[in-house]
């Protein structure tokens, strides 16, 4: 499909998705994000896809919500329209593994929309943020919440409420992303792990990714006991069966995702 503000395209077995607004460092607006929850929901339903990579530029993957567009609004507007929930939130419905791939700003929202994610990998040059105290709110696509799970009270406290950037050195320190590549590298080495993601069974990786963030809601024994269910319900898989049956004969595994 033909986006405006975004780009999409398969490359191999991976699904990427560029942000493409570069006139206002790719500034979240309602547009952007309605192609964006497009997009995520082409690749989902692609049975050729096995995960996606969110990408923005080299200088921004996304300065925030569009401030512009958010300045006027009132507050029974934002409340009826549900503001934030009616259209932010589809990366989280999406089933298959989606890793963020960070250079320049992630402030405000995009710093949200990261964290969204499953995974984020940062270039040497990324900058995260929540500058939102800064304009007179406060974060409002999860950012009190997932960033503390992330990096912790202190920091998280810290970040919210100076509104002053981390860069990708302190980020990677404090367990926001998994790892720092350079620049020019950054939407390789995603489309690597992508991949390698992609390699395997679907039915095992989206039950992977849900066991995993079930951490975030559950108790550890409901966890455990979730992750049991999940762990038990793929020897209904023919790709358990043939995953095995490759290692005992010495031999690559063919998946077949069923
Ligand atoms: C609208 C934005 C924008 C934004 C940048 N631009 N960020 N427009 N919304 N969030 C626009 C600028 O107005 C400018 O447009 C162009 O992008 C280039 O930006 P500059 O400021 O000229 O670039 P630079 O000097 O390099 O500074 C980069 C920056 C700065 C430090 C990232 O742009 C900045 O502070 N941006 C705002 C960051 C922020 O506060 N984000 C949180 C937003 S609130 P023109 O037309 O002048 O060239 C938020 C709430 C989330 O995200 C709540 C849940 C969704």
């Amino acid at each position: 499909a033909e986006y405006g503000m975004i780009k999409a395209e398969a490359r191999g077995k991976v699904g990427l998705i560029t942000l493409d607004r570069p006139s206002a460092l790719n500034a979240l607006c309602d547009q952007l994000m309605t192609e964006l929850g497009q997009a995520l929901g082409a690749f989902e339903a692609d049975p050729a896809i096995g995960a996606i990579v969110l990408t923005g530029s080299e200088k921004a993957f996304a300065a925030g919500a569009d401030i512009k567009e958010m300045k006027d609004r009132t507050y029974p507007a934002i409340h009826f329209e549900d503001f934030i929930g009616n259209k932010w939130e589809t990366v989280l419905t999406i089933k298959k593994p989606v890793i963020a791939a960070v250079a320049g700003f992630a402030l405000g929202g995009g710093c949200e929309l990261a964290m969204m994610c499953d995974i984020i990998i940062a270039a040497e040059n990324a900058r995260f943020g929540q500058p939102e105290i800064k304009l007179g709110i406060i974060p409002g696509a999860g950012g009190s919440q997932r960033l503390i799970r992330a990096v912790g009270k202190s920091k998280a406290m810290d970040l919210v409420l100076t509104g002053r950037m981390m860069d990708a050195a302190e980020a990677e320190r404090s367990n926001l992303v998994t790892r720092v590549v350079p620049v020019e590298s950054l939407v390789e080495e995603a489309l690597k792990m992508g991949e390698a993601i992609a390699s395997y069974s679907l039915p095992s990786v989206v039950l992977a990714k849900e066991a995993v963030n079930a951490a975030y809601e559950m108790t550890l024994r409901e966890g455990v006991r979730f992750e049991r269910r999940l762990f038990h319900s793929l020897f209904a898989t023919e790709d358990q069966k043939e995953g095995m049956a490759a290692f005992a004969e010495k031999r690559k595994p063919a998946f077949r995702n069923a």
